[in-house]
C-alpha cells in the first residue's frame, strides 16, 4: 500500500509521514496499514525463541509453549524490501484441539511505539482477526482490528512470513 510503500517511517520524515497520512486517511477517520511480519524460528537470524520448555524442539507447535518474538515488520514480503518495524511480545500455543496461538504484542514502527493488540491467531484460518485495544501518540485510545495472512509458511524450518493488514479509528 502506498501508505507504506515509500521510506515514511524514517525519524527525519515526520512531516512527509504526516502529509501521506492525510491522502490516506479514511473519510470517517479511519486508519489502513498492510505490512509483511517475518517469524524465524530457525537459522543465522532467529527472530522467534522458544522459551517454554527450554531445550525442546523450537519449530514444534505443541500446546503449552511459549515462544518470544522480536519479528521485524517489512514493507513486502521479502526481508529485503525495507524495514518499518518490530512485532516484539509473546505467543503461547493456547490450544489443545489444533494449532491456535494466544499472540500478545506490541507493534513498533521505526518511529516510535504505534499500538499494541492482544487476540487469538488461529494459525490455520486462511485469515485471522485480531482486536487492536489501545494505542499511543498518535493512535493514542486508537480501536480497530487486525488481519493476518499467512504468506509462506515453511515446516521444515519453522520460519513463516505473515501478511498484516491494520484497521484503526481514533475514539473521539
Ligand atoms: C543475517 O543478518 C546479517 C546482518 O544483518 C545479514 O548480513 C545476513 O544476510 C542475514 N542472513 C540471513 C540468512 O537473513
Ligand atoms: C525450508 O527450510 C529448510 C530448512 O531450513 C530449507 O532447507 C528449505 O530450503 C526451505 N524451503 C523453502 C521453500 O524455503
Amino acid at each position: 500500500m502506498a501508505f507504506l510503500s515509500s521510506n515514511i517511517f524514517h525519524p527525519k520524515l515526520t512531516i512527509l509521514f504526516l502529509l501521506i497520512h492525510l491522502h490516506v486517511a479514511f473519510p470517517d477517520g479511519s486508519t489502513h496499514l498492510h505490512f509483511y511480519m517475518h517469524d524465524v524460528l530457525t537459522g543465522p537470524n532467529t527472530t522467534a525463541v522458544k522459551v517454554v520448555p527450554p531445550g525442546s524442539d523450537p519449530t514444534a507447535l505443541t500446546f503449552g509453549g511459549i515462544f518470544v518474538i522480536d519479528d521485524p515488520l517489512t514493507k513486502g514480503p521479502d526481508m529485503s524490501s525495507g524495514l518499518v518495524g518490530q512485532a516484539q511480545g509473546t505467543y503461547i500455543v493456547a490450544s489443545q484441539s489444533e494449532p491456535a496461538l494466544l499472540m500478545t504484542m506490541n507493534i513498533l514502527f521505526v518511529d516510535g511505539e504505534f499500538n499494541g493488540a492482544i487476540g487469538r491467531d488461529a494459525i490455520l484460518a486462511p485469515v485471522r482477526e485480531l482486536p487492536v485495544v489501545g494505542g499511543t501518540g498518535k493512535f493514542r485510545k486508537a480501536c480497530g482490528y487486525l488481519l493476518i495472512k499467512t504468506y509462506t509458511f515453511n515446516v521444515t524450518s519453522g520460519n513463516a512470513v505473515l501478511e498484516v493488514d491494520v484497521y484503526v479509528e481514533d475514539r473521539k
